[in-house]
Formats: C-alpha cells, sequence, structure tokens
C-alpha cells in the first residue's frame, strides 16, 4: 500500500473517507449540496457514529464518488489506527484503487494522522502465495491512500517510525503464516536474513554441532526427533553507544509442534505450525528497531526447533542436561517450548550479560484458557519492567495482563530424579511453565516472560489485522524500546 499525505484533496477518483466522531463530522459538514441527502443516508442506516459503523454512500456528482462515513471513538492513538485498518478492510477488494481519508477538523495530532497511516498498512496484509486460483473479484484493488488534514509533521512521523514497525509486523506475520513444510529452523534463518538485508543488523547463527559443544541438552532434546537441523538465530542491532549492554529479547520458534511422543490429538494440529510466533515477532522487532534505526542496542535471540515423534525423539522420562548445568525430567514431551527457551536463555545470558530480558512465547494453552484472545500473559521477577511492558502495551495496543509468580508454584515442578521437571500438575500450567524459565534467570537480571499463546494467531478478523497472523508483539517490543531505552 502506497501512503501518501496531503494538505487537501487531490483531484481526480477515489473514494472518500470521512471519519465521525459520534455527532461531530465536519467532513460530512462540509460537503456542499450533497450533504443534505448524505445526512439522510446516514439517518436511514441508523449511523450514530459508534466506532467502527460504516456507512457507504454513491454521491451524485464527482463522478459518482464512493463516500464512506466511517464511526470514530476520536483522534486518540488506538482510534486514529482503528480508522484507518477499518477504511482498508471495506475498500481492499472494492474496486477502487485510491482513497483519500481527510480527517480535516477532527484535533488529529502528527502522531494519530501516521497511525491512520499504519492502521491502514496492517490492514491491508495478506499473503496470497498459495492461492493459485483467486477469481479477479477477490484480488485487492486499492493500492495507494492519501491522508488530509493530519498535522504538518504526520509524514515524518510515519516514515521515522511507523513504516518501520509495520514492515516489521509484515515479516512477522510472513514468519507466522507460513506452513512449517516451508518455514523450519534452516529456512527461518533464510527467509529473515533475506528479509533484513541492508538493514545494518549482524547476524549469528548456531547450528546443532555448536549447540551440541555447549552443551544445550534441552534444546537438543527437542529437535533430537527431527529431520530438521536446529538453529539458535541471533539478531544484534547496535544503534546506541558500544558497551551499553544490550536488551536481550528471546523467542520460542517451534517451527512445528507435534507434541513429541506425547503427540496431541489430530483435530487443530494444523495450527501448530504458528508455534514459532514468539520467534516471528522477535525477528520482526528487530527488523523494524533497525529500520528506523533505534538508538539503542538490542539482541534478538529465536530459539528454532521441530518437535517431532520419531524413533530417535526424546521420551517421557529422559533426564537432560541443559547449558546452565541443571538437569531436566522430560515428563511431556509436549511442553517443549520452556526447554528450548531456557538453553536459550542461558546462552544469551552467558554471551551479553542483559540487564533486562525479555521472552515471547506461545508457551501454554492454559494461558489462552486463562484470558482468550485479548491480553497476553506477563510474568516478571522485576515491577518495573512488568510496568513498563504494560505502558508499551497499553500504547502500542499490544495488550498485556499481569501473572503471578510464587516460591509454591516453583516447589510444583521439583523432580524426584532431576533438578525440575518439565510439567507440573494440570492446574496453574501458564505459572509452572514461567516458574520453569524462571530457574533460568541469572541474579540481578529484570526478565519478563510474555505467554502469547492466545495472540499469534486470530481466527477472526479484527480493524488492524485480517484472520490469521496477527504480528503480536512487535509493536510492544518497539513501544517498550523507544519508551524506556531511548526515551
Ligand atoms: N505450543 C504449545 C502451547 C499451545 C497450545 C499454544 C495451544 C497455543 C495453543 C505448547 O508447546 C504445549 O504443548 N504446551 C502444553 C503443555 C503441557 C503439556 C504441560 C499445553 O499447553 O498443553
Ligand atoms: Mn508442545
Ligand atoms: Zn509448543
Amino acid at each position: 500500500m502506497q501512503i501518501r499525505f496531503a494538505d487537501a484533496r487531490p483531484a481526480g477518483d477515489f473514494a472518500l473517507v470521512l471519519p465521525a466522531a459520534g455527532k461531530n463530522r465536519p467532513g460530512v459538514q462540509s460537503l456542499g449540496e450533497e450533504r443534505n441527502s448524505v445526512e439522510a443516508a446516514l439517518k436511514r442506516s441508523r449511523f450514530d457514529g459508534d466506532s467502527g459503523s460504516v456507512v457507504e454512500h454513491f454521491l451524485a456528482g464527482d463522478n459518482g464518488r464512493r463516500l464512506l462515513v466511517i464511526g470514530t471513538d476520536g483522534s486518540s492513538a488506538s482510534a486514529a489506527e482503528k480508522l484507518g485498518g477499518n477504511a482498508v478492510a471495506r475498500l481492499l477488494t472494492s474496486g477502487e484503487s485510491h482513497a483519500v481519508i481527510d480527517l480535516a477538523g477532527l484535533g488529529y495530532d502528527d502522531d494519530a494522522a501516521a497511525r491512520v497511516a499504519l492502521g491502514a498498512g496492517l490492514r491491508s496484509w495478506r499473503y496470497d502465495r498459495y492461492r493459485t486460483r483467486l477469481k479477479d473479484k477477490q484480488k485487492p484493488t486499492l493500492s495507494s491512500i492519501t491522508i488530509v488534514g493530519g498535522g504538518k509533521g504526520a509524514k515524518n512521523r510515519y516514515e521515522s517510525r511507523y513504516a518501520a514497525v509495520l514492515a516489521g509486523v509484515s515479516l512477522t506475520r510472513e514468519l507466522v503464516t507460513e506452513p512449517a513444510n516451508i518455514i523450519y529452523p534452516e529456512t527461518f534463518v533464510e527467509r529473515v536474513k533475506e528479509s533484513i538485508k541492508g538493514s545494518g543488523l549482524e547476524v549469528q547463527v548456531l547450528g546443532g554441532e555448536e549447540m551440541a559443544k555447549l552443551g544445550m541438552g534441552a534444546l537438543l532434546g527437542v529437535a533430537q526427533g527431527s529431520v530438521r537441523e536446529p538453529k539458535l538465530l541471533v539478531l544484534k542491532w547496535n544503534g546506541a553507544k558500544a558497551g551499553e549492554t544490550p536488551v536481550v529479547f528471546i523467542g520460542k520458534g517451534v517451527t512445528f509442534d507435534t507434541g513429541g511422543i506425547s503427540i496431541k490429538p489430530a483435530l487443530g494440529m494444523e495450527g501448530m505450525k504458528w508455534d514459532m510466533g514468539g520467534a516471528g515477532a522477535v525477528a520482526g522487532a528487530m527488523k523494524a528497531l533497525a529500520l528506523r534505526k533505534a538508538k539503542a542496542n538490542v539482541v534478538g535471540v529465536c530459539g528454532l526447533v521441530e518437535n517431532m515423534p520419531d524413533g530417535n525423539a526424546q521420551r517421557p522420562g529422559d533426564v537432560v542436561t541443559t547449558m546452565s548445568g541443571q538437569t531436566v525430567e522430560v515428563i511431556n514431551t509436549d511442553a517443549e517450548g520452556r526447554l528450548v527457551l531456557g538453553d536459550a536463555m542461558t546462552w544469551a545470558q552467558k554471551n551479553f550479560q542483559p540487564k533486562v530480558m525479555i521472552d515471547l512465547a506461545t508457551l501454554t494453552g492454559a494461558m489462552v484458557i486463562t484470558l482468550g484472545h485479548e491480553f497476553a500473559g506477563i510474568f516478571s521477577n522485576d515491577d518495573k519492567l512488568a510496568g513498563n511492558l504494560m505502558k508499551a502495551a497499553d500504547e502500542s495496543g499490544d495488550k498485556l495482563w499481569r501473572q503471578p509468580l510464587a516460591e509454591a508454584y516453583d516447589r510444583l515442578i521439583d523432580s524426584q530424579i532431576a533438578d525440575m521437571k518439565n510439567v507440573g500438575p494440570r492446574e496453574a500450567g501458564s505459572i509452572t511453565a514461567a516458574q520453569f524459565l524462571q530457574r533460568f534467570v541469572d541474579d540481578g537480571v529484570a526478565w519478563a516472560h510474555l505467554d502469547i499463546a492466545g495472540m499469534a494467531w486470530s481466527d477472526k478478523a479484527s480493524a488492524t489485522y485480517d484472520k490469521g497472523a496477527t504480528g503480536y508483539g512487535v509493536r510492544l517490543l518497539d513501544q517498550y524500546i523507544a519508551d524506556t531505552v531511548e526515551g
């Protein structure tokens, strides 16, 4: 989608989008001759300007121009994004190729106007690579949007910040959408490398042998049932002074999770192609930070494995030794994400001595039972970090809700034979998973674990995404860095 900003509506053919904040409809009021018929159409449609409500009308003049009046909650950042997204949702395959969104008279500042563009860009993302028989009518037609009546700085705000965020979210969605025969550890790495070319990100990749030398027995135990070699992908962005310790992001990248020998039921198993949503978000966030040249040092680590059942797969009851030296009794091979993350966290702390470490993972079905698809859960050993992340969640729209950690939960994963087991009882499943991860956090490191199991994928469209991969986490991490490291 091509995005432009202008002071006035351009000449020529376009669909016109006029926002209405409740009864405040400056765009409609300035319509001149056609105002009455548009007001009548709004009345007949019982349009009250509620957020997201849309009335479509064709003008008598201007060659029958299509007009969309879209209700908004005002000009807050989130309302602005929804407006852009709602407009695109209506127009993407409508036959129109150009849209003008006229914000005049509604008090949008630079940031809000730029976020109309972000919402529009986010909602226009789709992945048609494998749809070879799409009818013309199903194909997108809308290719450019002009935003009129935002502030003078809107264009710069969009280009210096949100265009990068959009590119990052798009990469995440692509990685999450691709099936597991296409994206597995090695091709995840290749796809990311290709996508970040020229961004200035530094890339390091560890293969199976190197990880074996380092003693990453938990990550390798998960990978050993698959013919796909595991990888640890490391993306480094040095946008601040050398020597400033980086913030570290860690992502769960299980490119397919069958459950392993503790195999999952068939129904819905295809969804486990998106069990790399944490790693996808980390890759997307790193791309966004690099493209917008964030003044921060940040490292993203993606633990990439495939969890398969096989003659060589690990068995329930196996004991593995992690890179930290701690041993784990693998009670359930389907609790594999924590095994991957534990070793990735140890490796990251040894190599970068971070003060802050944030992991993202589609870690537990229990998290989906707890929070559904509205919030990801955040577990943290540090109130300041948790607070900053929750603030970034509010600002970015990638919502978070805090969950508890406590000694009593930690006791539930003690093992008879090893230092810990990889599952607790059925109760509090996402908390015991977080407690497991906490055992891999070094003293003095502020750590947060984001369980995004309910957020990486959506069965329903929203204002800023269609059904499918949401790109959850990219905007959150970008905002966190902007607020706390750059701010
Ligand atoms: N990737 C799954 C978690 C998951 C399940 C994410 C459903 C999204 C939707 C994870 O690896 C897993 O299988 N977790 C188990 C843990 C259990 C064996 C303790 C789960 O949640 O059932
Ligand atoms: Mn699993
Ligand atoms: Zn998993």
